[in-house]
């Protein structure tokens, strides 16, 4: 049977660095209290203009250069995202546009902090049945421009930043390496936990004024009750992904989360009996960029020498709907 292996991974953040203590000067916070609660201690904003392909197209050429394959031998496009760049169609349309290849699927996926695991998976079975050999898969997001910058709002505006990674999966014949096993959940029962109240195709019509009166418009999120699901289900879907493929967490070289709060990967580790030197950890840079922080991870920890050819690595996340995910590859 085919596997997909991952033959490059690229990324991209935008220019601008926000600190906390920007951050000080529009809402009543603190570089203190950012730290110590979430780990974070700047992130990148997009300037006006730029968008979510455009970002996700920086990173698909540093991919598509790293693993050394013309864009035109690209068989499918996979996009990661919360945020398109309008409304609709989805942002795989708008990437596919400006790398040149029309023809082939753009297909989105929308699933928050889980995307690209989602994403993953997607891309994954699409090898796996021969039904295409390289897939670009993209996870990007433009949260910024969604926050409220005002105290009101800060519990969330802290939290997230913008950027981009992407990986180029190709079809191999070697049983042992690249995608061995991803493994997805959702429970619906907490859509309203961590979520986006409008615009909303319920209300008539779905973006009408008096939405910009209330604060229905910015995301919500109940931080504590988000905190204690995410520490138990990572550990968890780390191990059903052990156990589907026989390894322990022993055998892993390094392990990565989804960056949500370093304190999350920190009780993670804790939870898994691991060291903090096999969790990868980029959250002090970037923040929560959502669909976009394992791919992100995954190329600096490359480029860094933390992932070596042959290393096995466990990738895990949580987040809105709630949606949780993991997936174990062999480098
Ligand atoms: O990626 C998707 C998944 N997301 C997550 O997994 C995030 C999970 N949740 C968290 O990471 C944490 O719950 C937060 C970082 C969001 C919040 O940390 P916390 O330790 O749970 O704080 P809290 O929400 O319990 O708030 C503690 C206090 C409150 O004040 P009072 O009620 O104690 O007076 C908040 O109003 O901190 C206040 N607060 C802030 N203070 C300064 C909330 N946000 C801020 C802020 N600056 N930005």
């Amino acid at each position: 049977m085919k596997r997909a292996r991952i033959a490059g991974v690229g990324h991209y953040v935008p220019e601008r660095v926000v600190t906390n203590f920007d951050l000080e000067k529009l809402m009543d916070t603190s570089d203190e209290w950012i730290r110590e609660r979430t780990g974070i201690v700047e992130r990148r904003w997009v300037e006006e203009g730029e968008t979510v392909s455009g970002l996700g197209q920086k990173a698909a050429t540093m991919a598509l250069e790293r693993a050394g394959i013309d864009v035109s031998d690209i068989e499918c496009i996979v996009f990661a995202t919360m945020a398109s760049d309008h409304e609709f169609p989805g942002a795989g349309c708008f990437l596919q546009e400006k790398l040149e290849i029309p023809g082939i699927p753009a297909l989105d996926v929308r699933n928050q902090c889980s995307g690209f695991l989602y994403g993953l998976s997607v891309a994954d079975m699409f090898i796996r049945t021969e039904t295409y050999r390289n897939v670009l898969l993209v996870g990007a997001e433009i949260q910024s421009t969604g926050l409220d910058l005002t105290t009101r709002g800060r519990d969330m505006a802290v939290l997230f930043g913008d950027g981009a990674g992407a990986v180029v999966l190709v079809a191999s014949d070697e049983p042992e390496r690249g995608v061995l096993t991803t493994h997805l959940h959702a429970d619906g029962k907490y859509t309203k936990k961590l979520w986006g109240q409008y615009p909303s195709v319920t209300h008539h019509p779905r973006v009408a004024p008096e939405m910009l009166e209330g604060d229905g418009i910015y995301p919500k999120m109940e931080g504590r009750y988000v905190f204690k699901h995410a520490v138990t289900r990572f550990p968890e879907v780390i191990h059903e992904a052990l156990k589907a493929t026989g390894y322990s967490i022993d055998d892993v070289d390094l392990v990565v989360p989804h960056q949500a709060n370093q304190r999350i990967t920190e009780a993670v580790a804790q939870r898994l009996g691991i060291g903090m030197d096999k969790m990868f950890s980029n959250i002090h840079k970037y923040g929560n960029t959502t669909a976009a922080t394992i791919p992100i991870c995954l190329s600096e920890a490359r480029a860094e020498g933390r992932i070596k050819d042959g290393d096995l690595v466990a990738l895990a996340a949580f987040g809105s709907g709630f949606t949780w995910a993991s997936a174990l590859v062999r480098w």
